[in-house]
This record gives structure tokens, sequence and C-alpha cells, in this order.
């Protein structure tokens, strides 16, 4: 037996050193890569496979884009010997955009073997889309639907599109950051059994204060009961008519704020400067 099967058995409640834990959960400290240099440069590597990650931003800055684009990038990264895994797109607000996956697909199919992805591989076909609408929907699913999917199919990212949608009638600020909790919690357990990546979109909200009488400034919507429970916290901006994306990272247990650009082209997300 080599030293990594022994560890597998270890009983959980038992103590192991740093360099065991590397090894012993190693599926936890891997990355979900953007596959746009410029974003995972800015993010050290990719988003975590562990706690939550935000994407806000304002009206047609991006979020949704850039979700799609990584529910089609997450299936081209099994791990090790694992077999391609799926994504969970959890839709709130707008329609699912049906029409533009598949648009993005088709550029996606014809760039899939520089990423090494099979290019008869349907990506559309592993995503599995739910619409909601309401806290409790939300809830319900995390605990009854999602569990039930999951023993049936391994999935790479959820995404949660968007969260504030959700929460946009509940006018009760404590049962609102009491379902937030219970949410998180749903979800970080699942991620423990399930192995996958979290990316929630937000809307943002403007702030008027002596700080910023003369500029704009907004920052994501839900307040700080939502903020304290995210992990990583990215926002996105653009200049209207500007092809050209402004993504900023706020927050991040492994990177340090920066910001790059991005582009929104007929294929999808590219790099600002190496655009596909
Ligand atoms: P909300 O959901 O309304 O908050 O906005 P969002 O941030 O999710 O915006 P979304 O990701 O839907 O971005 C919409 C923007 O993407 C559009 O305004 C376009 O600028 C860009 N976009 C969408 N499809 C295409 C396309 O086929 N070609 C190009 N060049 N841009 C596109
Ligand atoms: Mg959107």
């Amino acid at each position: 037996m080599n030293e990594e099967n022994k560890l597998e058995i270890r009983k959980p409640e038992s103590f192991i050193t740093a360099k065991q834990s590397i090894k012993l959960y190693r599926q936890r400290w891997r990355r979900l890569k953007f596959h746009v240099a410029s974003l995972d440069r800015l993010t050290g590597g990719g988003l975590h496979s562990r706690g939550i990650v935000e994407i806000a931003g304002d009206a047609g800055s991006g979020k949704t884009q850039l979700a799609l684009h990584l529910a089609l990038v997450a299936q081209v990264q099994p791990i090790d010997d694992m077999p391609r895994r799926g994504v969970v797109y959890i839709i709130t607000e707008h329609p699912f955009p049906s029409r533009r996956i598949t648009q993005m697909e088709k550029a996606f199919k014809k760039n899939a073997r520089i990423l090494s992805a099979p290019e008869k591989f349907n990506f559309t076909d592993n995503i599995f889309v739910e619409h909601l609408h309401s806290p409790t929907a939300l809830e319900q699913c995390l605990s009854d639907r999602l569990p039930v999917l999951l023993e049936n199919n391994p999935i790479e990212l959820l995404i949660i599109d968007s969260v504030a949608a959700v929460y946009g009638d509940e006018q009760n600020y404590v049962d609102r950051a009491q379902s937030f909790r219970r949410v998180v919690h749903a979800l970080h357990l699942l991620q423990e059994r399930f192995d996958f990546a979290v990316v929630c979109t937000n809307q943002v909200r403007s702030v008027v204060d002596e700080m910023t009488l003369d500029e704009e400034r907004v920052v994501p919507a839900l307040g700080l009961a939502w903020a304290s429970l995210v992990h990583t916290r990215i926002q996105l901006s653009r200049v209207i008519g500007n092809h050209e994306r402004t993504c900023r990272l706020l927050f991040s247990p492994t990177a340090p704020p920066g910001q790059c650009e991005f582009v929104i082209t007929e294929a999808g997300i590219s790099d600002a400067t190496e655009p596909l």
C-alpha cells in the first residue's frame, strides 16, 4: 500500500501534518481555470473548488457571459483519470440564454483541440439548468433535488446566476441573512461531498456618500451579511459602447487585489490582447 492510500484510510478526526494535508485533500486545492490568460493571471491560476466565488457587476457588464464561458471550460479539465464532469446552472432572473451558449459552444469546439477537449463532445448536453425565483425554492433545490442529481451526475461547477435576483423581494433582512447562511452552509456540505466549484453572480448598487459625490461608485448588492460568506469577490465593469471589460479582483484568499481586461466577442470570452 503506498503512502497516499494509507492516508486515505486514516480516521478523519485524527491529526495530520500540513504536508499530509496537501496530499490527502489534493482535490480541495485544485483550481478551475478560465483558460483566458489575463483572468488566470489575475486569480493566481483560476477559481477555487471550495467556498463561494462571487462575480458582481452592473447590467451588461458580462457576468452571464463569463458564467457561460466557465460552464464550457469547466468541462475540459477532468481531474486525473476521472470522467469528464458536468455543470449545474441555476438561473434566477432571465430565461437561460440557450442560443448564446450554443453559439459559444460552436466557437469553443473549434478551439477545443488547444484545450485538449474532444471536438465531438456536446458540452451543452452536460449543463443541467434549473430556473428558480425565490429563497424557498433555492433552499429546497439545494436540500432535495440537487443531491439526487449529484449522486448520478458528477459536476465540476455550480453556478447561481444571479443570487441577488432570488432575494430581490425579501424585505426582512434578518430572514434574508438566515437564508444566506443556510444556502452557503448547504453548498459547503455538498462541495465537500461531491467536490465542485461554486460561482454566484451578483448585482451592484450605487453608493452615494461624502466620499463619492463627484464620482459614481457601485458596490456588490446584498450587504455585509452576504459579503461575509463570500470567499473570492470579482467585480466587472464596462464602458458603454466598448467591448472591452474590466475585471477587478477585490479579495481572494490566495491572490492579491488587482485588475485586468477581457473582451466579449461572438465567440465568447477572450483575452483583451489575444482575442480568439
Ligand atoms: P445582467 O444579467 O442584466 O445584470 O447583465 P450581465 O452582467 O449578466 O450581462 P451579460 O453577461 O448578459 O452581458 C451582455 C453583454 O454581453 C451585451 O451587452 C454585449 O455587450 C455582450 N454580448 C453578448 N452577446 C454577444 C455577442 O454575441 N457578441 C458580442 N460582441 N458581445 C456580446
Ligand atoms: Mg446576467
